[in-house]
Order: structure tokens, then C-alpha cells, then sequence
């Protein structure tokens, strides 16, 4: 059996997060353990912060004063003792430096159908664009926000006269099914 050793880099609520965990830690796959070392909050008051507590998964806070290479060099320093395999995204709000892309496999989730709705807004524009679907996308990390290469999408039915946070809902609990597979499909 191979052991997959996994980052998550986050920087709000951590629902995503919680639910990769309680998906994917110590579970066999293909005989491919997945292994969660670390969480890294980019905001000490991240409520994610308080479920990696919950849940037992070791979190450091990595306040985001500095610079994009200066924050990304102390960022490496916190993975270098864990052999990561891949470094997942649950609502991180940096971009990534090319050194720290290079270094390791980088994943993200946009609540979107990329390439449309990038940014921190992507749910309420897509909720009031006159598209009749929405969606999600899983994609590489690239130096440019939400642009690297797709790993996986999926969408919903847009449905008439249906209030914001019902929408939100459906587009987190889309999440909640496509980034566990997705992350399989990218280790195995
Ligand atoms: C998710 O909607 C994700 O797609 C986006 O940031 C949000 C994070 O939510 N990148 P949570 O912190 O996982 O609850």
C-alpha cells in the first residue's frame, strides 16, 4: 500500500475542508492511503481553525502580512517536514507564488463553472447572471487567480424565484461531492 500525504491551505469557515477529512483521512483508495498532515489558516480568526480542532487535524495559523514571496517561502518552510503529495485549496484568499506552484501539486475549488465568474464573488454573480445552470470546478492552481488547468466541474439547475442562501446551499453540498472525487481522480 502507498500513503498519499496531503496540505490544506484555508482561509474562512473550513467546510470543505471538514468534509475532505471526514471523507478521505485514513481512508484506502486503490491501496492508496490518503494522509492529512496539516491544515495552514491564512486568518487567525478562520472558524476552520476551531473544526482542524474538532476533528484532530493539526492546524497552523499563517497570518498574511506578508508579500506574495515572502508569505509563500514561510508557507513552504511550515510543509518541508511532511512530504506532501498534494496541496489542496478549501477557500484560501492568496494566489500562490510560482515558487511555491512549482514546489508542489496545487488544487483548488471555485464555486463556478470556470472559466465564467472568477474571483471572491463567483456565487452571488453566478446566482444573478440570467445562465440557466450553475456550478463548481476543480482545477490545477496556477499563478493566475482561478485560471489553471480543469480537473473536474459539475453543475445545477438554476431554479425560478429561488432565494440566495438556498442556491449557496446546493452549490456548497455540490461541492462537498465533486472535490473528494476529484482529489481521488488527481492521486490515483
Ligand atoms: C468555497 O465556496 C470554495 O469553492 C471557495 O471558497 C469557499 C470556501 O468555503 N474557494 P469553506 O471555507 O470551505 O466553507
Amino acid at each position: 500500500m502507498i500513503t498519499k500525504n496531503l496540505a490544506v491551505l484555508f482561509s474562512g469557515n473550513g467546510s470543505n475542508l471538514e468534509n475532505l477529512y471526514l471523507k478521505l483521512h485514513n481512508k484506502v483508495f486503490d491501496n492508496c492511503k490518503i494522509d492529512f498532515k496539516i491544515a495552514i489558516s491564512s486568518r487567525k480568526n478562520a472558524y476552520g481553525i476551531t473544526r482542524c480542532e474538532n476533528i484532530g487535524l493539526k492546524c497552523e495559523v499563517l497570518s498574511s502580512k506578508d508579500n506574495k514571496e515572502n508569505y509563500d517561502l514561510k508557507l513552504l518552510d511550515i510543509l518541508s517536514p511532511y512530504n506532501i503529495d498534494l496541496v489542496v485549496l478549501a477557500g484560501f484568499m492568496r494566489v500562490l507564488s510560482d515558487r511555491f506552484i512549482d514546489a508542489y501539486t496545487t488544487i483548488n475549488i471555485h464555486p463556478s463553472i470556470l472559466p465564467l465568474f472568477k474571483g471572491a464573488n463567483a456565487i452571488v454573480e453566478s446566482y444573478q447572471s440570467n445562465m440557466k445552470v450553475a456550478g463548481v470546478s476543480v482545477h490545477y492552481v496556477s499563478s493566475e487567480l482561478d485560471s489553471g488547468e480543469l480537473i473536474d466541474q459539475d453543475t445545477i439547475k438554476k431554479i425560478d424565484g429561488e432565494e440566495l442562501e438556498s442556491f449557496k446551499n446546493r452549490i456548497h453540498n455540490l461541492e462537498y461531492e465533486i472535490y473528494p472525487k476529484a482529489i481521488l481522480k488527481v492521486l490515483l
